[in-house]
């Protein structure tokens, strides 16, 4: 695999006009983020060689190198999901491609459930821990040491500075946000009201199909890591309605601009 990243990397490379600082991976309804990108080279993922390509409505598929707030970017306008019948190792191959070009800070964002019984739709929640429930690891198998160790520490995936400052940049900017835990469960069903329960008894405050992968991989090389999810229906007991995909992609798409700000000053910060 560490042939396939450098040769990705090196197609890539040669498309960058500067060094992008951070990464970014832009979830369901939250493409629009990527409208706000300026100096932009757009690299579809059927061009890259050895990359994936996403196949679920609302993710366009296509890697965005380009300014935020000012700050060079790489931004992924669609990942990879595991329902999808991709491997973690595929999943998560975007994440080594950047780290291979010398991104240091990564920032996910999704749509998910939520539990918390304090939280509303349209709520954003930085994530400030995970539990990781999908059925395949990314790191199993053989390790790479050139990437990280064989048992990875996992006290603080996501950076406690970043999300102090983004908390911080929120209250000055008038921005509700919450903070907490996000399960990370393989999908394609949302959750049964029992297991809404479940996840939020064993200690989840949200509940999505992404992001968990790819914060355990970018951990393992050393890369600072920031999560925002926008919590887009409710799995709280007497509040849990029926939910769409479509509804989740409206609520992303409405609640997309505060992230926005949140994500840009955050960069700007760095
Ligand atoms: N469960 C899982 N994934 C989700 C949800 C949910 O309720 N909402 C948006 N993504």
């Amino acid at each position: 695999m560490l042939e396939k990243v450098l040769a990705t990397a090196e197609f890539i490379r040669g498309k960058m006009k500067t060094q992008p600082k951070v990464g970014i991976v832009l979830g369901t309804g939250l493409g629009n983020l990527a409208t706000q990108i300026t100096d932009r080279t757009e690299i579809p993922y059927q061009e890259i060689p050895n990359f994936p390509i996403s196949t679920v409505e609302g993710h366009s598929g296509k890697l965005i190198l380009g300014k935020l707030g000012g700050v060079d970017i790489l931004a992924m306008q669609g990942r990879f999901h595991y329902y999808e019948g991709y491997d973690m190792k595929t999943v998560t191959y975007p994440i080594r491609v950047m780290h291979e070009l010398g991104i240091k800070t990564l920032f996910l964002s999704n749509a998910a459930g939520g539990m918390n019984p304090n939280f509303e739709i349209g709520e954003l929640m930085i994530i400030n821990d995970h539990i990781n429930m999908f059925p395949e690891h990314p790191l199993r198998g053989h390790n790479e040491e050139k990437w990280g160790p064989r048992f990875p520490d996992m006290h603080e995936v996501y950076t406690h500075s970043l999300i102090k400052r983004a908390k911080k940049i929120a209250k000055e900017n008038n921005i509700r946000v919450m903070e907490g835990v996000y399960v990370g469960t393989q999908g394609p069903t949302f959750e049964t009201p029992a297991e809404y329960v479940y996840f939020r008894n064993i200690g989840g405050d949200a509940v999505g199909m992404s992001t968990v992968p790819e914060a355990i991989v970018a951990h393992h090389m050393g890369m600072q890591v920031f999560g925002m999810s926008i919590i887009t229906d409710l799995g709280v007991p007497g509040k849990i309605v029926e939910v769409s995909h479509e509804e989740v992609q409206e609520i992303g798409n409405a609640q997309q601009p505060k992230m926005t700000l949140i994500m840009t000053k955050l960069i700007q910060s760095l």
